[in-house]
């Protein structure tokens, strides 16, 4: 039964968006309350779905009069629990999920300039598609690609396969649009090169998780579209030996695009999910790395070249044809897909940490991971990004996910790494924070918060602790 209020505020966003675009009922608002994964979830009082930036700071203005918090969403792809409501507490406000699924609007690509302005609601792959037809590339690209959009994106500072060549989605946003907790539009996309005019509203909110400001669209950086690839799967002896390859790669190779990392647990899952053998194996494999090389003529001399004088590759399988990538990089990319059918068949949702570590401490850090895999009796499954030291260390069926999250948390920072590489903090990782910030920093960030959204109206209980 709602109350007198909650029928009002339903009618204001009604008003402000239109009727069909404010779903109240149980099974239409189902699959904005579920994360990705099924481990986060929360109920809301509606999802409103704006259709332009005066939709979304009309709507942000009726949340403030009701005082409502304010969950904004797109692909709803992300891992650690920001995109969706928080779980219900007594004395808590009620929540809106923001939908920003409907600004799909997408601009001319500049090819002069290489940059496009795209909404926040724009898939990856839209975006992508968008650049090839105008013979370009985008610099960002990750598995989740169909569905991810360019707002989470930013938000979460995605980075993927390529921030080895391109840097991750924050480099990559030369202009913003947002929308603050007080309905201020503030940003440019005018998305010029040279600009010292302030502060910089990309750099701001690029990895602010919604907490700052909803973003509604960005000027996007593009790349030459390299359309010769090609791409290695190369068992290693030793992880030693994977870190002394990527050295090699990158010393000589100038067409890197991608340097992958697959821990043989991870191979053999994807392997049993796709229902092939793996395409490279030795008894001997202690790692598989995956290379990408993309170029405007064949790469694959130079990566050849390097693959011969490297040490401790025990298999490895090399291709430049289109049919035989995508079979090969289906191994990387279809990864998460399989765990999360491993999750569906031990019936708990997998514990993900991601996390990154200078690379000499990689080996340490699987040790620390496979020993709280042990202590806890469930599976770990590591795979990620090589290049930038960036671990998914996917613990299948954890019984005690906070003791797991403790002991390789730590052992992460005291390593001189990050608790979160690409995915984020979200609500999943904020009790961890103070392990690599400290408490003044800690309150710096919530100061700068708390001058833009003196409510705690913008995702409240992500990147800090929930006040209500
Ligand atoms: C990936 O690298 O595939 C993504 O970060 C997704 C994941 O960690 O599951
Ligand atoms: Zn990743």
């Amino acid at each position: 039964m709602q109350s007198a209020a909650q029928v009002d505020l339903i009618e204001e966003l009604s008003l402000a968006v239109g009727a069909a675009h404010v779903l109240v009922d149980d099974d239409l608002r189902a699959a904005y309350e579920v994360d990705w994964t099924g481990r986060y979830q929360g109920p809301c009082n509606a999802v409103v779905r704006p259709n332009s930036v005066e939709e979304v700071a009309a709507v942000i203005r009726i949340c403030a009069v009701y005082d409502v918090t304010l969950v904004p969403q797109a692909g709803n792809t992300g891992l650690v629990g920001g995109s969706v409501p928080r779980p219900a507490r007594s004395g808590a406000r009620s929540a809106i999920v923001m939908s920003l699924t409907r600004l799909t609007r997408l601009g001319r690509v500049d090819t002069a300039a290489m940059q496009v302005t795209a909404e926040a609601g724009v898939t990856l792959t839209t975006w992508r598609e968008s650049a090839h037809n105008a013979g370009l590339d985008t610099p960002v690209d990750f598995a989740a690609r169909d569905t991810a959009t360019i707002g989470g994106a930013i938000a979460t500072n995605a980075g993927g396969s390529r921030v080895l060549r391109f840097g991750t989605m924050r480099r990559q946003v030369v202009g913003i649009e947002a929308v603050t907790a007080k309905g201020a539009i503030v940003g440019s996309l005018g998305g010029l090169p040279k600009e010292t005019a302030g502060l910089h509203w990309p750099s701001l909110l690029a990895g602010s998780e919604g907490t700052l400001a909803v973003i509604t669209a960005a000027r996007l950086r593009l790349v030459p579209w390299f359309q010769h690839t090609a791409t290695a799967l190369v068992a290693v002896k030793s992880i030693e030996s994977g870190i002394r390859l990527l050295a090699a790669l990158r010393r000589s190779v100038t067409s890197l695009d991608a340097v992958e990392v697959i821990a043989p647990a991870a191979m053999r899952l994807v392997s049993d999910h796709i229902g092939q053998p793996p395409p490279v194996s030795s008894p001997e494999a202690a790692l598989y790395v995956m290379v990408d090389c993309a170029d405007h003529s064949d790469p694959s001399e130079q990566l050849l070249d390097v693959l011969s004088q490297a040490d401790g590759i025990v298999d490895s399988a090399i291709t430049t044809d289109a049919v035989q990538r995508k079979r090969l990089v289906a191994f990387r990319d279809r990864i998460t897909e399989a765990i999360a059918a491993a999750s569906t068949e031990v019936g708990v949702p997998t514990f993900k940490l991601d996390v990154a570590v200078p690379l000499d401490a990689l080996g340490d850090l699987i040790k620390v991971a496979q020993g709280a895999a042990d202590a806890d009796g469930c599976r770990l499954v590591p795979f990620g990004h090589l290049a930038e030291g960036n671990l998914h260390l996917n613990h299948i069926g954890a019984s005690h996910p906070e003791r797991i999250a403790d002991t390789v948390l730590s052992a992460v920072a005291s390593l001189g790494g990050t608790i979160s590489a690409e995915h984020g903090i979200g609500v999943a990782k904020v009790p961890w924070m103070s392990l690599i910030r400290n408490p003044a920093d800690l309150d710096a960030q919530a100061a700068i918060r708390t001058a833009l959204d003196p409510a705690d109206m913008l995702n409240p209980g992500v990147l800090h602790p929930q006040g209500t």
